[in-house]
This record gives C-alpha cells, structure tokens and sequence, in this order.
C-alpha cells in the first residue's frame, strides 16, 4: 500500500512513524522543509509547500500513491483533498467544504447553533469593527476575541487574561471588524482526537495539551509545549459523565455535517472546556493535533495503514481500533527566544532518548548535525504504567538535549495534575 504524507511537523512525524509500523507500506512524503525523521522512513520525498496543490498531486502520481494523509490545517483549506480526490488518490482528511468545520469560526459556531448542538457557547459574529466595539462595550463580563479566519492557533486574546476590555477595542480594530466574540469559557480544557469515516466516530485516548510557553501557564500562546495522556484514557477532572457528552457532542457535529451535505471524513479534533456545567467546545480541528497526534498515535497499536484504508472506504469500526492502557507524556523543545524572537541556527546535540521516542520537528539537519529553525524543535515522548514513568522518561531524554533550546518542566508532573483537579474541584 503505497500512502503520502503531507506536511513535515511532529505531528507529521508520528502520522509517517505509526504508519511504517507496517513493513507493507510504502511512505512518500510531501513537506516544506527536510524533517529528517520523516525523510528516514519515506521512501521518496517532494521538499515543496504543501498547499501547492498541483505539486501535491503530480507528486502523488509520480508516486503511485493510492492514499494521501492531509497533517496541516492549511493544505485542507486549500482544498487538497478535492484535487487529490479527482486524481483518484483517497484521502484522510476532510474537503475544502467540510474542512470550514476549522477554518471558519463563524461556520463552526453557525452549524452548531443551527442544529442545536450541545456545549456551543454564547456568541456573536461581526463583520464589522463599529458594531463590534459596540457590542464590547456594552456586554458585561468578559469574552474571547477570535479573528473568523485561521491564525495558527496564535490569533484567540482572552478578555480578562491576556487582554482587558480596551485591549479588546484595540485587537478588533486591527484585525478589521470580521470576529467572533463569545462568552469567556472557565474550566479545564481537554483534547479529544477521533478518526473518522463519514459516518462512523472512533475517539482516541483524550490528551491534555499545554499552551502557554513558560512554566505555570505563563507567557504567550504557543503551538503547544507538550501533552499528556493518562493509562485509563481519560483525565482525572473529566467524568464519565463529561466524556460521554464530549463524545455525543463530537457525533452529532460528524451526523450533521453528512446531513446537510459535507460528509465528514479524516480526523476530528475537538477542544473542550469542561466547565462547572460539562464541556463546552472551544473549537474544532479538521486534523490532528500538533503535539497531541504524537501521545496517541505512540499508544496507537492497531494498524495505521488500515485505519487509512477503512476511514477512505467508510467501514470504521471501534472494534478495529486499540491503544495501548499506558500514560503518554510529550514535550517539546523550543529555541531561546520561542516564540516572540525565536532564534535560529544553534546546534543541537541529542542522545539516544530510550525509552522515550523522539520526533523532529522543525530542525534543520547539515552535514549530519541538528539546528534550530525558528519553530519547535524536537519532541520527546515518554510513556509508562503511570504518568511519572510517563514524565520522568520524557524529562530525562528532554534534559539531555544540549543547545539553545528549553522545554517545559512541569508538563506531566504530579503536580501541575494536582492543580488541575484542585481547578476542577472549586469551579463544581
Ligand atoms: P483556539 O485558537 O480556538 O484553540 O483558542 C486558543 C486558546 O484560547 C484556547 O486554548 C483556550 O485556552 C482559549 N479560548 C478559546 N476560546 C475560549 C473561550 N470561549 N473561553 C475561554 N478561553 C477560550
Ligand atoms: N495543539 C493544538 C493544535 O494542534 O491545534
């Protein structure tokens, strides 16, 4: 079975690495930049920008390639999986149409609210500054400010966080009025990752992400600084109760989306709140999550090759689709300055990280050393029968790493969990 890869992150290296689990498979891989994880494992490479989509697609016949699996948000956009499709390639991943789930705030919150989805938050959308900066000023508590369109996960500003209510004023301004405004979510938040076929829904482990660049949940957004996962499959501040509501919220978005026309197929992301009233979603993805792909795709013991097969034929079953029962924890190392002034071009020397597995993300590699590019770096996962074999394995492989170059400490410790409980425990 021959299957391209597109895109070269960490994400896409866990995608590539599952997928080579089956010597069957043949790999190609479509990305920006030479990771060099991925280029160890494909068969043949195309270094190009993976929302060319003409060079996607005459790659994927050059190839012979029979699937494509999309790993960005910006090639879906781009519409991808619609070119790939007429090229008869088949693909996981959603079209350009059903894509919108993520790459438009407005269609997502629009559909949700339509279809009287549960967990949809209060919102509002403009297409205007004036009436925007009206509404700000007159509502009462504070709102999350979301610019309509895709921002790479940098583009949301919290009122009461990040921003206050004049600094709301200030960012719609400058982001020209087209925004969704939307009530100020409280709680914990939770990845929840599932493959899906068009119809039928199959989660994966849920994941913890962490945004902030500093320790503590300090500093600006990131891409995310790495994530956990714990043995059960499931968060200690995430009932079952919560789950299921999570999970029923997911379904109904992939029952909607086949009934309105826009049959959904490939993975789904969604990003939870779970507040004193259950989860809300603060978003949905159109892809995997980018480091949460590397915690369940590392317990992943199922065939990923088939899974592409079943997801592109639409014969998903759950039965079919197993992970490992152990805790996950990953984190990735960023360079000094990451990410208002990244700096570039530092080398890097790694060990070996056994146990923990390492993925490549942005890295340059030059006559067979590492250099930080402007973007996380590498991504060191560690796994075990509890999250602190989980941790310390991750930690120990992250540490040895020596370069201009941090990682968050605290990610999978006992005690950054503790908080999170504690969290949960005064908001119900
Ligand atoms: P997003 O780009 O939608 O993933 O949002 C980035 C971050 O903003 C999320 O991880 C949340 O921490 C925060 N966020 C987004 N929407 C809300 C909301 N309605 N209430 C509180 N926080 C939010
Ligand atoms: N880790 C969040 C994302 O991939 O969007």
């Amino acid at each position: 079975m021959k299957i391209l890869v597109v895109g070269g992150g960490g994400r896409e290296h866990a995608i590539a690495r599952a997928m080579s689990r089956n010597s069957e498979t043949a790999l190609f891989s479509v990305m920006a930049k030479k990771n060099p994880g991925i280029a160890a494992i494909a068969r043949k490479v195309c270094i190009a920008s993976e929302t060319d989509v003409s060079r996607v697609v005459a790659f994927a016949h050059e190839t012979g390639s029979e699937y494509a699996f999309i790993g960005p948000e910006a090639p879906l956009e781009a519409g991808i999986v619609d070119h790939l499709e007429a090229a008869g390639v088949a693909c996981v991943g959603p079209t350009r149409a059903a894509a919108r789930l993520e790459t438009d705030k407005a269609f997502c919150r629009e559909l949700m609210a339509e279809h009287r989805i549960a967990g949809c938050p209060a919102y509002r959308i403009f297409h205007d500054a004036a009436e925007a900066i009206t509404f700000i000023r007159e509502h009462e508590g504070d709102l999350a400010v979301k610019p309509i369109g895709l921002t790479g996960g940098k583009g949301v500003r919290i009122m009461g966080d990040q921003i206050d209510r004049a600094g709301a004023i200030a960012y719609v301004k400058q982001i020209k009025g087209e925004v969704v405004l939307e009530e100020r979510l409280r709680g914990e938040e939770f990845t929840l990752q599932a493959f899906v076929d068009g119809k039928t829904l199959v989660p994966m482990p849920l994941v913890q992400d962490h945004k902030r660049a500093f320790e503590g949940d300090a500093g600006p957004n990131t891409g995310g600084m790495g994530s956990y996962s714990m043995p059960d499959h499931s968060l200690p501040f995430v009932t079952t109760g919560d789950y299921e509501q999570a999970i029923a919220i997911m379904k109904s978005v992939v029952v909607v989306m086949a009934r309105t026309g826009t049959p959904y197929k490939g993975i789904l992301y969604g990003q939870f709140m779970n507040t004193a009233d259950g989860p809300k979603v603060i978003e949905f993805n159109a892809r995997f999550g980018d480091p949460e792909a590397m915690n369940v795709l590392t317990l992943l013991s199922s065939d990923l090759s088939d899974i592409v097969t079943r997801i592109t034929e639409g014969s998903l079953s759950r039965g079919q689709v197993s992970f490992k029962r152990e805790a996950t924890v990953c984190k990735y190392l960023v360079p000094a300055g990451y990410p208002d002034s990244p700096r570039k071009g530092d080398l890097l020397t790694v060990k070996d990280p056994a146990p923990a597995t390492l993925y490549y993300a942005n890295v340059e590699e030059r006559d067979g050393q590492l250099y930080t590019l402007s973007s996380r770096t590498l991504a060191f996962v560690g796994t075990g029968k509890t999250l602190d074999e989980a941790e310390q394995a991750a930690e120990t492989a992250a540490s040895a790493v020596t370069g201009k170059v941090r990682h968050r400490r605290d990610i999978g410790t006992q005690a950054l969990l503790t908080q999170r409980i504690a969290h949960m425990k005064e908001l119900r």
